[in-house]
């Protein structure tokens, strides 16, 4: 395992519920870091680009008239494990399977409104992330990470 940086979206419904200080505190007490933030409304063209994988699929033009559609954060963030490590908290993509303790489980209903975006594995962590920032944005985090980590 390695000191991983995925890409974390409170996604519109997050923004628009308040939930935004809620899910950034789940995160944070889990001990990872967040090394970059903004707060964005996206357009169409990059949000298409973001979800590229599902592009053709039946919920794709869906998912990309709700991601555009109001302000979002962004958040780069960074641990040991981060990526499996923040998709075990926001839990699995449809809230009535995800599991009671995560994000999902516990503050959504449904799979269009589903709060959170996490990225799936590095590949598509590094590819995301370039989405949303550039490298200037970022800020090191490692002194902060070591309360938490014992290489
Ligand atoms: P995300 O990318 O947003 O973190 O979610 P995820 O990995 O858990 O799920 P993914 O399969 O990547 O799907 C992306 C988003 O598309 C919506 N979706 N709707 N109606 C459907 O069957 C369906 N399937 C997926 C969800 O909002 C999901 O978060
Ligand atoms: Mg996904």
């Amino acid at each position: 395992m390695a000191i991983e940086r995925t890409l974390i979206l409170c996604k519109p419904d997050a923004v628009s519920r308040g939930l935004v200080g809620e899910i950034t505190a789940r995160i944070e007490r889990r001990g990872y870091v967040i090394s970059a933030m903004r707060l964005m409304q996206l357009d169409g063209e990059r949000a298409r680009e973001h979800y590229a994988e599902h592009r053709g699929k039946a919920f794709f033009d869906g998912l990309v008239g709700f991601i555009t559609s109001g302000p979002l954060v962004a958040m780069a963030v960074e641990g040991e494990g981060a990526i499996d490590g923040c998709r075990q908290l926001i839990g699995a993509t449809d809230p009535l399977a995800a599991a009671p303790g995560s994000i999902r489980g516990d503050l959504a209903q449904t799979i269009g409104r589903n709060l959170v975006h996490g990225s799936d594995g590095p590949g598509s962590a590094e590819r995301e992330l370039k989405l949303f920032f550039e490298d200037k944005d970022f800020v090191s985090r490692r002194h902060d990470l070591e309360r938490w980590i014992k290489e």
